[in-house]
């Protein structure tokens, strides 16, 4: 989506400003720009595709020279934004920063206005002339409408004519000493530092220049300046808040050695686990996850556990049905968030609602969760940022600790998900009495090493799928199949291939291929089989054989030492035996793997996959 960057201060802000951008292009975006405001005008640049052309536009490439350089590179006060398109084409005109008639003002914006076109009409009718076809470019003229010297004043009126979910940064000539932003629904955060302030949608964007972060809430504005940050809400009243210290390591935003974020980041996947898990099982039978503060009434009471999410995480949740289910004999339903919010769910007080969302603010995943609230359910969040919208919908919440994300493709992110699932299945177990202590201290011993099996596992199935990647990169289908808790892995593995290679999939239940996909086979298919431990491998290994009988090439997955299905396979990938709930785990590892072997032989970029970006803010 897009990014947000704003710096007041008092050192020069041009390659700042476009080096915050830089930590926010894993968001993906098409076009980007810049407002530099100096000696009581604003310069601003725009440029089409990546911020290569942002940089040859400022005239920041080589010399410095054939570029529309920015004629203020002194300004100590500026915006820059990188955009996603929803409203209006990928032109230069509808790149932000948007000025207003006289160019006294500039804003950038992520999300959407939603009564953008009534805005238009009734500004347009007042004499406002418009440049780009977007909706952000409205609030530069409500700003210019409403301001009467005061920019915090005139953003805020803005903030009270908009409908949609945003957030935006304002900046005007007359004030050279300001930055305002505002909030509601997409994230916003303030950095200060040393006599210099920042805004920002993502933390990444300041955070080699400072640690100490103001998080901004929905229906807040705040203003910043070399002194710091003062934050009021939509009526003005001011609210007090206290700076919170940011310890990721700068690192962790860097691909520390690895080619690509993904393969940083799926190797960071043996720690993403571990810490998850650490603290919360502090002793061989017991789960700790009394930072829920969820009260023992609830957790007797609760009739039916309801999962929302989307995409990856979705399928965490659909792993983490089986564990709860297996476990500790609780129903669970499955929604995926967008359909879930529109249906009118039967939902009430003795539900429990899990939202998980590894960014916490997916538009759709919060939505479900608000509207889950709203029937009187109990909602739990599952997610990987703090602060984030989704910490603050929900009754409880569920870290995973996975570390910042930058490839868009979810790996880290979603076995954390998974370690929490089951984390959160132990602990329901144990409350219900769904499981005695000895089975839950069996599992909880398994669980503990499944950090190490996830390092042995991506050590010794590497060189394999890297071969099975190089003879299938030119394929033009693969298929899935796995049955029980093999599914969700099957429908996850799919979704790699088919984000990152761009490769047509398709995920099935094996025991619905008679049911129509079979016709999908011919003898240069690939099919990729889930066939690792578990109470249904039999029948999967005989659908195995059916496929095969049509002369499909299968790859499965299976539990190490398993003859059967090396015999029932093409070729096998073995993972570390382990309790067979737990095996999805495991069994996702050489799937992303393949996923990003076969990406990488078709010469993609893997961290940044076309049409997509890591938080979905906007329907
Ligand atoms: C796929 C992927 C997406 C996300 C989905 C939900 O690799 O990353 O499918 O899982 O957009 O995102 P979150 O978890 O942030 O709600």
């Amino acid at each position: 989506m897009c990014g947000i960057v704003g710096y007041v201060g008092g050192r020069p802000c041009r390659d700042l400003l476009v080096a915050g951008l830089e930590k926010l292009e894993y968001r993906g975006y098409d076009s980007a720009g810049i407002a530099l405001l100096e000696n009581g005008s604003i310069d601003t640049v725009r440029a089409v595709g990546n911020l290569a052309n942002l940089r040859a536009a400022v005239g920041m490439d080589g010399d410095g020279n054939g570029g529309v350089a920015v004629a203020a590179p002194p300004a100590t006060i500026g915006l820059a934004h990188t955009r996603w398109a929803t409203h209006g084409r990928v032109t230069e005109e509808n790149a932000h920063p948007h000025g207003d008639c006289d160019d006294r003002v500039q804003i950038v914006l992520n999300g959407i206005v939603e009564n953008h076109s009534e805005l238009r009409r009734e500004l347009a009718a007042d004499g406002h002339t418009f440049s780009s076809e977007t909706d952000a470019e409205i609030v530069a003229h409500l700003i210019e409408r409403h301001y009467d010297g005061d920019l915090t004043e005139a953003v805020r009126a803005t903030f009270n004519d908009l409908r949609g979910h945003y957030a935006f940064a304002a900046m005007h000539a007359d004030q050279p000493d300001t930055l305002v932003g505002a909030r509601q629904e997409c994230p916003l955060v303030a950095g200060l530092g040393d006599g210099e302030s920042f805004l920002a949608s993502a933390i990444p964007a300041f955070l080699a220049q400072t640690r100490d972060v103001l998080l901004i809430e929905n229906g807040e504005i705040v203003t910043i300046d070399r002194e710091g940050a003062r934050i009021t809400d939509a009526a003005g009243t001011p609210v007090s808040r206290d700076a919170e210290e940011v310890t990721w390591d700068e690192g962790t935003a860097e691909k520390g050695g690895y080619p690509t974020f993904m393969m940083k980041e799926i190797h960071e996947q043996p720690d993403a686990v571990a810490e998850t898990i650490a603290d919360r099982l502090p002793t061989t039978d017991g789960v700790d996850l009394s930072e829920l503060e969820l009260d023992d009434d609830l957790i007797a009471r609760i009739r039916r556990i309801v999962i929302v999410a989307c995409g990856t995480s979705y399928h965490a949740g659909l792993v983490g049905r089986y564990a709860i289910e297996q476990w500790a004999r609780i129903p669970v339903e499955m929604d995926i968030a967008s359909e879930y919010r529109y249906r009118d769910p039967v939902v009430g007080p003795d539900d429990l609602v899990i939202g998980i969302t590894q960014s916490g603010e997916t538009a759709d995943t919060l939505a479900a969760m608000r509207l889950a609230r709203e029937r009187g359910a109990t909602v739990l969040a599952i997610t990987n940022i703090m602060g984030s919208q989704a910490t603050r919908d929900s009754d409880a919440v569920l870290f995973t600790r996975a570390g910042l994300e930058i490839g868009v493709a979810a790996t880290k992110t979603f076995t954390a998900q998974v370690a929490a699932m089951y984390l959160l299945g132990l602990w329901l177990a144990k409350a219900r009495g769904g499981l005695g202590p000895d089975r839950i201290a069996e599992l909880i011993a398994e669980l503990k090493h499944v950090p190490s099996r996830i390092e042995e596992t991506l050590e010794s199935v590497d060189d394999r799928v890297r071969a099975i990647a190089r003879s299938h990169a030119s394929q033009r289908f693969f298929l899935y199949l796995g049955r029980n808790i093999g599914l969700p892995v099957c429908l996850e593995g799919a979704l790699k291939l088919k984000e990152i290679s761009y490769i047509p999939t398709d995920a099935y239940a094996a025991g619905e291929m008679k049911h129509g996909p079979i016709a999908l086979l011919d003898e240069s298919t690939p099919v990729v089989c889930v066939a690792t431990d578990s109470p249904v491998l039999e029948k999967v290994l005989s659908n195995v054989a059916e496929v095969r009988a049509r002369g499909a090439d299968v790859v499965a997955v299976a539990t190490e030492g398993s003859t059967e299905a090396a015999e029932a396979s093409d070729q096998v990938l073995f993972v570390p035996r382990t309790d067979w709930v737990l095996q999805p785990i495991l069994a996702i590892l050489p799937l992303q793997l393949l996923a990003y072997y076969i990406a990488r032989l078709n010469d993609l970029n893997v961290d940044q996959p076309r049409n997509l970006a890591k938080t979905v803010t906007v329907e």
